[in-house]
């Protein structure tokens, strides 16, 4: 532990940032990188990165499988409890008995990291925006934005524009969906429907998001969850999969770095471009780049007997044999 104690000393600027603790964990961020020391060491993420990988995870309540913030360090959820690590992904680390898991509580994990965001983010830094739309993280701890950080999903009673529902987006469209047209589609209710159906422009509402790589819940039917969201620049995480996950490219491109999930070494690039459908394999993981704003759907099924189904072998980690 003495190796943590005086490399934690190296930091010792006061900058304005708190550090922030959980179990053996600390985290700290200095003007340009977070530091996380650990039983055994120390990992440098950073910041902005880091920031943006740390939105992910507090917004996505630690999400299906492995929340990769790097090649190093991040979460897997287990639904009530989360593993934080080092390394446990990386067969160097494992290789040479160098990584490092701690369990905690999730809304225990979640408190420590929704402190840590709100004190680390600056004012004009917003984590959820592309890198093009925000202003910078980096240097000493000046005022915040917990406006960015904290926003509310807009939850639906039965449809967005039905009578006493909420209304349609009033943001501008974003500056680089602004070809997504707008027209609407046309309604004609049987006498005596007239408040209960409806319809909008789908992709017109997608294109006013003013968040980057953030799934929201479209429908949900059961266990399926239709997630659409706008996608630019790069996934903030590398996401590890504990069930299939399905992409349908609604605009534009984006192009897909699939390594394998427990070693991270690389399997394949794919190319998705407009109109292409994937299933994302059970025992992958995958981080995205999107060089322009663009629409995906993810469809994800929240099945919670599927991780262990996957993980145990009973089911192949596709789903169609050719
Ligand atoms: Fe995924």
């Amino acid at each position: 532990m003495s190796t943590v104690a005086n490399a934690s000393q190296g930091l010792n600027k006061d900058l304005g940032y708190k550090a922030h603790s959980i179990g053996g964990f600390r985290f700290e961020r200095d003007e340009y990188f977070a530091h996380i020391f650990y039983p055994g060491g120390r990992h440098l993420i950073p910041v902005d990165a880091f920031l943006r990988a740390l939105m992910r995870d507090v917004a996505w309540g630690f999400f299906y499988g492995t929340v990769n913030f790097d090649n190093v360090f991040g979460t897997v959820n287990h639904y009530g409890t989360v593993e934080m690590f080092v390394g446990l992904f990386n067969e160097a680390y494992r290789g040479s008995n160098r990584h490092h898991v701690e369990t905690f509580e999730s809304k225990d994990l979640k408190k420590v990291f929704d402190e840590m965001l709100d004190d680390w983010t600056n004012e004009g830094f917003d984590p959820f925006a592309a890198p093009d739309e925000t202003g910078l993280v980096f240097g000493p701890k000046k005022g915040n934005n917990t406006a960015a950080i904290r926003r509310q999903r807009l939850v639906a009673d039965r449809m967005v524009g039905l009578p006493g529902d909420l209304t349609f987006r009033t943001d501008p469209q974003n500056r680089q969906l602004a070809d997504v047209p707008t027209d609407k589609p046309g309604v004609f209710a049987e006498p005596g429907f007239e408040n209960d159906v409806h319809a909008f422009n789908f992709f017109d509402y997608l294109s006013r998001s003013d968040v980057t790589w953030n799934p929201s819940v479209v429908s949900c039917v059961k266990d399926s969850q239709f997630c659409a969201t706008t996608e630019e620049h790069i996934l903030p995480i590398t996401h590890g999969n504990d069930r299939v996950e399905w992409f349908i490219q609604a605009t534009d491109e984006i192009i897909w770095d699939i390594d394998d999930r427990g070693t991270g070494k690389p399997r394949s690039k794919v190319v998705m471009r407009a109109g292409d459908v994937a299933a994302m394999p059970a025992d992958i993981r995958h981080r995205g780049y999107s060089p322009k704003r663009s629409i995906l759907i993810v469809w994800e099924n929240n099945d919670s007997t599927l991780p262990q189904l996957y993980a145990s072998g009973k089911v192949a980690p596709y789903p169609v044999e050719f």
